[in-house]
């Protein structure tokens, strides 16, 4: 994320925040409680709120069930950022296709004996998490496969499993 970002502005900064402490430094809660990440020292050192940020949420709000009101969270993370900031999620959408439905259902059941259950959402259910001061950048909820795909790629299938949004704050 941090080489993309600086390929852009050479001077970006980046912060990686997951539950698990054997990810990264900042091994904290962020997606149940975001101000512990948004206003860590840490952050605060690196990432200027008063200017536009990207926050990337990578397969991460699936493990955020329907008790933990992952709408309000998204809304907390958004009321923090300034007019041209950009909210990015990855979810775990229904796939479509039988044998892909079957390695889901896998997949899914191995993450909830881990005690990490992921609640899989729809295309409608995840544009209809994203904060009221943020707008849906086209081409709105798609398989990450068909997010500007590469020319080259154009043709392939899209993989319904992993969906992408992309929204603006306003
Ligand atoms: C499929 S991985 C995605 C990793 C990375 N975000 C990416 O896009 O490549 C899901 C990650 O979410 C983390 N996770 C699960 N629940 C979380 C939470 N409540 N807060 C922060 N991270 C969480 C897991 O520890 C795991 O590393």
């Amino acid at each position: 994320m941090h080489e993309v970002a600086r390929a852009a502005a050479g001077d970006a900064g980046g912060v990686y925040a997951d539950i698990d402490p054997i990810v990264v430094d900042l091994g904290c809660r962020m997606v149940r409680d975001p101000p512990q990440v948004l206003y860590h020292p840490q952050v605060l050192d690196l990432i200027d709120f008063g200017e536009p940020v990207a926050v990337l949420a990578g397969l991460v709000f699936g493990f955020v069930g329907d008790a933990a009101a992952p709408a309000r969270i998204l809304r907390r993370i958004s009321e923090n950022l300034v007019t041209g900031s950009y909210l990015v999620m990855s979810r775990i959408g229904p796939d479509p296709a039988p044998p892909g439905r079957l390695r889901q259902q896998r997949a899914l059941e191995l993450c909830a004996q881990a005690e990490m259950p992921v609640t899989v959402r729809s295309r409608d259910q995840i544009a209809g998490l994203l904060p009221a001061a943020c707008d849906l950048v086209a081409a709105g909820v798609v398989p990450v496969t068909a997010w500007h795909p590469d020319p080259e790629d154009a043709d392939d299938l899209p993989q319904w499993a992993v969906l992408a949004a992309v929204a603006y704050t306003r």
